[in-house]
């Protein structure tokens, strides 16, 4: 078993750079992304982005599987909004944000594409859960959170009460 990752923990700034196009599809990628999935299934999660562990290119890992056993990689991956969608609501909740549930409301038809581990590139149009949570990830390589789509009062309030349990920095 790779060793577990730190996970980034807001308000730390790090979360918020923007991560780099990824152009070398070697080992060492290949480990960042076996590293990720060790370290989303030992804290639960469902995905995680490679900006949350502090590597700031677009790297995303996943599984949505009930029996977690179905890891999906998604390198370099971009969406665009098609036309007839509607805005779909789901509570989301973020390994970088604990204790932090909220109701965030995405469009629900994208047609997201991505390279996989080789540098292949695949396109899809997702249903249902995978095409929120590809919308949570990408906004984590860009350095935005799911604190940004609430009011500022509630977002200070997450800030201070993290602030106060996690004094990494
Ligand atoms: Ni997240």
């Amino acid at each position: 078993m790779a060793k577990k990752l730190d996970i980034l923990i807001f308000p730390d700034p790090r979360l918020r750079k923007v991560a780099e196009k990824v152009v070398k599809f070697d080992k060492c990628l290949e480990k960042l992304a076996s590293d990720m999935l060790d370290t989303m299934y030992e804290a639960n999660g469902i995905g995680l982005a490679a900006t949350q562990v502090d590597h700031h290119i677009r790297l995303i890992v996943m599984d949505l599987s009930e029996d977690r056993n179905e890891p999906r990689v998604f390198i370099n991956p971009s969406y665009k909004i098609l036309e007839g969608y509607k805005m779909f609501e789901y509570e989301e909740g973020c390994l970088s944000i604990p204790g932090f549930n909220e109701v965030i409301a995405r469009p629900d038809k994208i047609e997201l594409s991505w390279q996989d581990l080789k540098g292949e590139t695949h396109v899809d149009t997702p249903e249902g859960l995978l095409t929120v949570c590809i919308q949570h990830e990408i906004d984590h390589l860009e350095g935005k959170l799911m604190v940004d789509y609430v009011s500022a009062l509630k977002r200070d309030r997450v800030r201070s009460k993290l602030l106060k349990e996690f004094k990494r920095y």
